[in-house]
């Protein structure tokens, strides 16, 4: 496996250019199941989910073409398969969507549960809900999920939480069952936005996405479409954390800023300077930064997803900040490998006290999960030496080039292979 290693104590300064949304790609990829015509997808992120999805499209007859870097030709018409295997699933987390999308075209389903990153329990028994109120019957076979239908109805829906996966999963079975259905409580995420808006393009009827009230009018077909997916918001707030962390100055282009609000507002709030144009954000930053409390909700609230990488640039802080996750049971895995660094940090259940220490150590660290991946690209930015990171294979799944593009900013960060890693060990 590679690793990272990363020299830090680097200003970075320059100009990053956000990819493509992961969290709307792996949306949007099985949403092209439901069309009956080719589709051009734009702005697709070349990340390990990202690959995993193609193959399962292909393993159930979809052709993808690469038309470019970043923009892919989907054909659906050949899909013959309703089945997801547990080899297709792995390191998926998103897996649970061709359920949905085969549910919404085929009327019947299996798939393996998702795999991905561990960040605590992650239940489907809300997209079950909404699949059983549409008409499907559910049940589990050798460990796969099985949804079947005669025949979709439209339905009532009150989500118990507020789950974005369901909500998704919801929209993409009824977008073409009968009749009207009604989500509520749904979750308002961008990529809930930027998927409704997909649909729509293959002639959907889905209002109110991006508030908690999603209206889905089934539709007999879906045609083909040509769809550009929106930049991604925890990338572009990751490179964010990144300058104000090394006390930077980098323009974060290709961003929509209005999707960045709570991670701009708490940027603000512990002193850097970000400045908002109309498709890029400019942080900078000059001092220790402040403390601050951060508790993570869904969207509008400050996202989880950026929870370890704004924890880390807290580790630096001056004074005592309080992190709540507010989404998940357990995100704070990442936080032993801060200590290892040099960071002071005491979890207490869904809450870490965060006591601000004048700069972290270089060490051997690893990835325990994609954010948390990110989190430790962040702290050997920060810190002083050279940090190497292990299991990078997590952070693979949702940052395309990520060593390219802060290299383009200043930072001295390189992938090597084991072997290579035995020979940087040995050199030094
Ligand atoms: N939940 C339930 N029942 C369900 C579904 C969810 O109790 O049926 C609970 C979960 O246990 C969790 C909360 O509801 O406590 C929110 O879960 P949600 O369904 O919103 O999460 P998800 O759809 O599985 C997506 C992102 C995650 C992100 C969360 C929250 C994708 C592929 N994943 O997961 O992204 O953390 O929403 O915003 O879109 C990441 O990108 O690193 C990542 C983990």
């Amino acid at each position: 496996m590679d690793k990272f290693i990363v020299n830090g104590g680097k200003r970075l300064c320059g100009t990053i250019s956000v990819s493509g949304a992961k969290n709307a790609a792996v949306a949007i990829l099985p949403a092209v199941l439901l069309a009956e015509s080719p589709c051009i997808i734009e702005n697709v992120p070349n990340i390990s989910d990202v690959t995993a999805i193609f193959r399962a499209l292909e393993a159930l007859g979809a052709s993808v073409k690469r038309i470019d870097l970043n923009t892919y030709e989907i054909d659906p018409s050949c899909v013959n398969s309703f089945i997801v295997s547990k080899e297709m699933a792995q390191g998926m987390r998103a897996s649970s969507y061709f359920l949905g999308a085969l549910l919404g075209r085929m009327r019947k389903a299996k798939v393996a549960p998702p795999g991905g990153c561990d960040i605590g329990l992650r239940p489907i028994d809300q997209h079950i809900k909404g699949f059983e109120a549409l008409g499907a019957k559910v049940t589990i076979d050798s460990g796969m999920v099985v949804a079947k239908s005669e025949r979709l109805g439209g339905c009532s829906v009150y989500l118990d939480v507020v789950s974005v996966g369901a909500t998704i999963n919801i929209m993409l079975a009824a977008a073409r069952a009968r009749g009207m259905t009604v989500i509520e409580n749904a979750a308002r995420e961008p990529h809930i936005v930027d998927l409704a808006n997909f649909l729509n393009s293959m002639g959907a009827d889905i209002m109110g996405a991006g508030t908690g009230v999603i209206k889905i009018r089934g539709v007999e077909h879906l045609h083909g479409t040509n769809y550009s997916i929106i930049p991604d918001q925890i990338e572009a707030g990751t490179y964010m954390v990144a300058a104000a962390a090394t006390r930077g100055d980098v323009v974060i282009n290709n961003v929509i800023p209005k999707h960045l609000e709570s991670i701009i507002a708490k940027l603000r709030e512990v002193g850097a300077t970000v400045e908002e144009g109309d498709e890029y954000v400019r942080v900078s930053m000059d001092k220790r930064p402040e403390k601050c409390n951060v508790k993570t909700m869904p969207h509008p609230g400050f996202p989880t997803d950026m929870q370890p990488q704004f924890a880390t640039l807290l580790a630096v802080a001056n004074g005592t900040s309080i992190v709540t996750e507010g989404v998940w049971d357990s995100r704070f895995r990442y936080a032993e490998q801060l200590t290892f660094m040099g960071a002071d940090i005491q979890v207490d259940g869904k809450s870490a006290i965060i006591t601000g220490v004048d700069g972290l150590k270089a060490a051997p660290v690893k990835a325990n999960d994609l954010r948390a991946g990110a989190a430790m690209i962040i702290a050997g930015l920060i810190a002083e030496g050279e940090t190497e990171i292990a299991d990078i294979e997590y952070i693979d799944r949702g940052y395309e080039l990520v060593v390219e593009k802060l290299t383009a900013v200043g930072a001295d960060i390189k992938r090597v292979s084991d072997t290579s890693f035995d020979y940087v060990l040995k050199a030094n």
